[in-house]
């Protein structure tokens, strides 16, 4: 477990993580960023659902497992899809599959109160969890209903509370997800595990992003606030394969270079 130590608030700089859900991508970010996700934003980031609800365990173990075998020294999280953790039983169970099969260093849960004794749960049989609080994406049909959370004092509060609960309970980082700046910033004052924030302000101890974001190779046109765009991959690749069609029809390509004589 030496590349976990990462995850100590020590760590001198920020965690960076961003998602992958492939080995050509894992290729690309591992030994480059800190840790490297197989998020179940996979399932509308990739399958084109409408949420993250249609994620299957089959879904986490083929990615999960596909961009295992590519990702020699940063740490690997994996999601625990929806419903698989509703219980400690059910828990404990898929945990033991996905651990098995993918090699994942961690495993990410969406938290909330009852919850917490799922993450008490898996941390005392030895399993490395990340709790994902603040907006947990696996709770919406309607991704357009995700609103900003700890604005109020008492979403300010909860998130303080589940935040050291986690900590108190064995969690080894805390996810916010679309949190404000002042509650972003409370509770990493608040908690001696790292937090690593999405759409949560400079105020965490790390940032992530969903790759696929990052190079706009995502075709959904309504970007969260907190995305930003490094590179536009759509359109390159749109100019590269209107050349490619273009190269066909003109019968420049396949050309003798390309060719077996
Ligand atoms: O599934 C995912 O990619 C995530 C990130 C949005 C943090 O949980």
């Amino acid at each position: 477990m030496k590349k976990i130590k990462i995850l100590h608030k020590s760590f001198s700089k920020p965690i960076s993580c961003l998602t992958a859900y492939s080995p050509s991508i894992a290729n690309i970010l591992d030994g480059k960023i800190d840790l490297i996700l197989v998020g179940d934003s996979l399932g509308s980031t990739l399958y084109g659902m409408k949420n993250t609800q249609g994620v299957t365990m089959d879904m986490m173990k083929h990615h999960g497992a596909a961009v295992n075998k590519e990702i020699k020294k940063s740490l690997k999280v994996l999601d625990m899809p929806y419903k698989t953790y509703d219980n400690k039983i059910d828990a404990y169970r898929n945990a033991k599959i996905l651990l098995n099969h993918c090699k994942p260093d961690l495993l990410k849960i969406e938290i909330s109160e009852k919850k917490l004794v799922v993450l008490k749960h898996l941390v005392d049989k030895k399993i490395n969890v990340i709790s994902h609080i603040g907006v947990t994406p696996q709770s919406y049909k309607n991704f357009n209903k995700i609103k900003v959370l700890g604005r109020t004092n008492k979403e300010k509060k909860n998130l303080l509370k589940l935040a050291k609960e986690s900590e108190t309970l064995g969690a080894k980082a805390v996810l916010l997800e679309c949190v404000t700046a002042n509650t972003a910033k409370l509770i990493t004052e608040n908690v001696s595990i790292p937090t690593i924030g999405i759409g949560a302000s400079k105020y965490c101890d790390g940032q992530v992003l969903v790759f696929d974001d990052l190079i706009n190779l995502n075709i959904n046109d309504k970007k969260p606030k907190f995305v930003k765009n490094y590179f536009n991959f759509n359109k390159v690749a749109t100019n590269v394969v209107k050349k490619y069609n273009r190269e066909v029809k003109l019968k420049k390509f396949p050309s003798t270079k390309f060719t077996y004589n």
